[in-house]
C-alpha cells in the first residue's frame, strides 16, 4: 500500500485533496496528515476521514526538524505533497516574517528530511518516492490587462508580494535539490482555487460570508484586477495525475483559463446568493449590489494572473472539469449548508483580524 505523506492537510485545499484521494482510492492508499493547525488549520474540515485505519492526523511544524525526521523513520513515506504554508497575501504585508519561516525553512526541511529519507549509498533515490511541491502562479508577478498575455512554465519569476517571494524562494529551492541531487520531485504552480473549506480571508468565502450578514463587501483598488479561478478538487486531481504521469523534474502550471475580474466575482457572489435565498428570508432584502465598497487598494497588488495550462493539458492529460458557473454555485451552497463552519472559523480571533484589516480601510 502507497503511503502519502502531506502537509498543511488541515487547510483549504490540503483537505479537499484528501477528500479527494480517499474518494479514488479508497482502502488502496494511506495517508499522513501533517500539520501544526495555526488559525488557518481545521480539523474540522476532516471530519469524515478521521474515522478510517489508512488515515492518520500528526500535529507538528514542519520546520521541526526532529519532528519530521521522526515521520520518516517511523514510517515507509513513498509520496510527499506539500501543501503546508502561510498563504495569504494581505497577512504577509502586515508580518512577512512567519512566511519565510514557514515557506522557505519550512520547505527546506521537508527536502531535507525526504532527502535523508529517501536517498541510497550511492547518492541516487529508492525507487518510486517522488516529492510534489505545491505552489502559486503569484511568484510569475503581474500580467498587464493584454488578453493574450499569459504565465508559462518558462515564464520567468518576478514575484512582488512577501508571500509570493517566499513561495518563489521555496521553489528555487526545490529546483535545487533537482538540480543538484537529482532529487525526485515536480512543482506544480496554480491560479486562484476557491471551493469549500477556504477560510474566510480569502475574496469568495469572505464576500459570501459577509454578504450573508448584510455586511459591506470589500473591493480593493478600482476592483479590476484579474485572477484565474480553479474549482479547488480540479487542483486536487492535477496535483495527482502530475504525481502519477508527469515527467520527473518538471513543472507544471495549473489552470482553467477563468479570468475573471474581482468586481464580476463579488456581484456572481450577490445574484447567486439572492436566487438561492427565498423570499421570505430577511437577509435577501438586505443583500444588493449596494453593499459594495470600493477600499483602499492592496499595497503592491497585482494586476492580473493568467495561467497558460499547455503543458499539463499535453503531458499528463489534465483538463479542469468544473465550469465556473457550477462550480460557484457549488462553492456558495456548501458555504450555506455548513453555517456552523463558518461560524466556527470565524469565532474567536478573526473579528480581531477583521479590524485590523478592514478598519479605516
Ligand atoms: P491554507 O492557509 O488554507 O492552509 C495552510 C495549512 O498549512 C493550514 O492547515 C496550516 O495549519 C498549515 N500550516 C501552516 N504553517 C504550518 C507549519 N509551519 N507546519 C505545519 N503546518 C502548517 O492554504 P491553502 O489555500 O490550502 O494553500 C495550500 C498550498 O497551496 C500553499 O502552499 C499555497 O501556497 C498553495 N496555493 C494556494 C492557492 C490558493 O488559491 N489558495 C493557489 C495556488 C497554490
Ligand atoms: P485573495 O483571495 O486574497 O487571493 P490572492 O491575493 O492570492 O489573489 O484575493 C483575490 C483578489 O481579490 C485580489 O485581487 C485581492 C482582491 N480582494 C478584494 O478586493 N477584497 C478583499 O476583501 C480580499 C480579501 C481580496
Amino acid at each position: 500500500m502507497r503511503t502519502y505523506l502531506v502537509t498543511g492537510g488541515a487547510g483549504f485545499i490540503g483537505s479537499n485533496y484528501i477528500h479527494y484521494m480517499f474518494k479514488k482510492y479508497d482502502n488502496e492508499i494511506r495517508i499522513i496528515n501533517v500539520d501544526v493547525l495555526t488559525y488557518a488549520g481545521n480539523l474540522e474540515n476532516l471530519r469524515d476521514v478521521e474515522g478510517r485505519d489508512n488515515y492518520t492526523f500528526i500535529k507538528a511544524d514542519i520546520c521541526d526538524r526532529d519532528a519530521i525526521n521522526k515521520i520518516f523513520e517511523e514510517n515507509d513515506i513513498d509520496r510527499v505533497v506539500h501543501f503546508a504554508a502561510e498563504s495569504h497575501v494581505d497577512r504577509s504585508i502586515v508580518n512577512p516574517e512567519v512566511f519565510v519561516q514557514t515557506n522557505v525553512l519550512g520547505t527546506a526541511t521537508m527536502l531535507n528530511a525526504a532527502k535523508k529519507a529517501w536517498e541510497l549509498p550511492d547518492g541516487s533515490f529508492k525507487e518510486g518516492k517522488k516529492f510534489l511541491h505545491v505552489s502559486t502562479d503569484e511568484v510569475y508577478g503581474s500580467l498587464d490587462d493584454d488578453p493574450n498575455a499569459y504565465f508559462y512554465e518558462t515564464t520567468p519569476y518576478s514575484p512582488h508580494s512577501p508571500y509570493s517571494a517566499s513561495k518563489a524562494s521555496s521553489d528555487m529551492l526545490v529546483k535545487a535539490y533537482m538540480d543538484t541531487y537529482k532529487f525526485p520531485a515536480n512543482i506544480t504552480n496554480c491560479s486562484n482555487n476557491y471551493g469549500p473549506y477556504q477560510f474566510p480571508e480569502k475574496l469568495i468565502p469572505l464576500i459570501i460570508n459577509n454578504a450573508l450578514a448584510g455586511k459591506d463587501l470589500p473591493v480593493y483598488g478600482d476592483g479590476k484586477n484579474v485572477r484565474d479561478w480553479l474549482y479547488v478538487e480540479d487542483h486536487a486531481k492535477a496535483i495527482d495525475m502530475v504525481q502519477e504521469k508527469g515527467r520527473l523534474f518538471e513543472t507544471y502550471n495549473v489552470g482553467g483559463h477563468n479570468e475573471k475580474q474581482n468586481i464580476e466575482i463579488v456581484k456572481t457572489i450577490i445574484d447567486i446568493l439572492r436566487e438561492e435565498l427565498d423570499d421570505s428570508d430577511p437577509r435577501k432584502e438586505k443583500l444588493s449590489y449596494d453593499l459594495i465598497k470600493y477600499v483602499t487598494d492592496r499595497k503592491g497588488h497585482d494586476r492580473r494572473y493568467a495561467i497558460a495550462p499547455d503543458k499539463i493539458k499535453k503531458e499528463v492529460g489534465w483538463e479542469p472539469e468544473t465550469m465556473f458557473k457550477e462550480g460557484i454555485r457549488k462553492t456558495i451552497k456548501w458555504y450555506f449548508e455548513n453555517t456552523e463552519w463558518m461560524e466556527h472559523v470565524t469565532s474567536g480571533d478573526y473579528e480581531k483580524y477583521y479590524s485590523k484589516m478592514y478598519d479605516n480601510r
